[in-house]
């Protein structure tokens, strides 16, 4: 069905997240062949050209990096969209929605043209509310369709997680769920150090859930700190759709909070959203179903419910 075999990426928006995607994807082997899309050529034709210079030095130094048009979806593995306008400071996810969606919409008309039948992965924002457009407009399956969603915010999660118990963020095993965006939230009661309840190990070391709320709170303020600070956040996300691209490519059956289409799994239906979910070569291999409690369902359902209310107000 779709077209693994032959490890082409083509990647649509070449700014600050696109780049930094791309060029962490030099450090990968086996990827054979890397398009840059974007509505300005001239930038996409410059990324190619100093990217490839690198090539002598990267992991694959026969990978082609190119720029080029639509007409190269056809036979690609992925396509990553990372197009369109970023917030300003001060400004929220969610108010990128209009501009974007128009965006979106032009960007998946001419994927749909090519004929790819491969997995996307939107990272644009509010990602989740784009995911849905582009799986709408392009009308591949929905498992073939999903966004970065939580991501991003799960490592900086365990990024911080770990640095307050001093252990390493990869034995730190908890996702953020819900909108990439202010109404995401955590479920504690299914964080984990190593195989120890998170909760029961700061009982036992006397700590209090005041920390816990604070390192949240960061986590959902980050990047309204570094767009302040530096106008963009681009490493973080570029790195995540890196480990992402890599997790299809190879098959892994990786489990990753990301943005995965809504068949009842946690209540709701219809929409995209964070949740842990399995991927696989053909996208969302299916969607890890943790128990929630009553106050994080009530969070999961607000979160869902302002997806929705956008989506009627703005895209649909
Ligand atoms: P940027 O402004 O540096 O790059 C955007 C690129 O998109 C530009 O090169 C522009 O020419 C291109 N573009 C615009 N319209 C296009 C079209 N119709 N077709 C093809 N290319 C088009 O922005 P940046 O910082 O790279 O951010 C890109 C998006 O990623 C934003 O929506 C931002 O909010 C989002 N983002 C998402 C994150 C996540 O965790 N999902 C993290 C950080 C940013
Ligand atoms: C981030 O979380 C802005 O969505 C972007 O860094």
């Amino acid at each position: 069905m779709n077209k693994i075999g032959n490890r082409k990426i083509v990647l649509v928006g070449t700014g600050f997240v696109g780049m930094s995607m791309a060029y962490s994807l030099l450090t990968q082997r086996g990827i054979d062949e890397l398009v840059l899309v974007d509505v300005n050529k001239d930038k996409a034709e410059g990324e190619a050209m100093d990217l490839s210079h690198g090539l002598p030095y990267a992991a694959n130094s026969k990978m082609v990096i190119k720029s080029g048009g639509y007409e190269e979806c056809a036979d690609a593995s992925v396509i990553v969209i990372t197009a369109g306008a970023a917030q300003k400071p001060g400004q929220t996810r969610l108010e990128l929605t209009a501009i974007n969606t128009q965006i979106m919409k032009g960007i998946s008309e001419e994927i749909k043209k090519s004929g790819f039948n491969g997995v996307i992965v939107v990272a644009s924002n509010p990602v989740d509310i784009m995911t849905y457009v582009v799986q709408k407009v392009t009308g591949l399956p929905t498992n073939q369709v999903f966004g970065s969603g939580t991501m991003l915010d799960t490592a900086r999660l365990r990024y911080m997680i770990g640095k307050y118990l001093d252990v390493n963020p990869n034995n730190v095993h908890g996702y953020i769920m819900g909108e990439h965006g202010d109404s995401s939230f955590i479920s504690w009661t299914n964080s984990y150090i190593g195989s120890k309840s998170l909760l029961e190990l700061l009982d036992e070391q006397g700590k209090g859930l005041e920390d816990l709320l604070e390192i949240y709170n960061e986590v959902r303020d980050a990047a309204y700190e570094i767009i302040e600070k530096k106008h963009a956040t681009y490493y973080g996300i570029g790195l995540s759709l890196n480990r992402l691209v890599a997790a299809i490519l190879n098959n892994e059956d990786l489990i990753l909070s990301v943005s995965a289409y809504q068949n009842g799994e946690y209540g709701q239906k219809g929409l995209y959203i964070g949740v842990p979910a399995i991927v696989s070569r053909d996208g969302i291999r299916d969607i890890l179903k943790l128990p929630l409690n009553e106050v994080d369902q009530c969070k999961f359902d607000q979160s869902c419910e302002n997806i929705e209310k956008i989506i009627k107000e703005t895209v649909d």
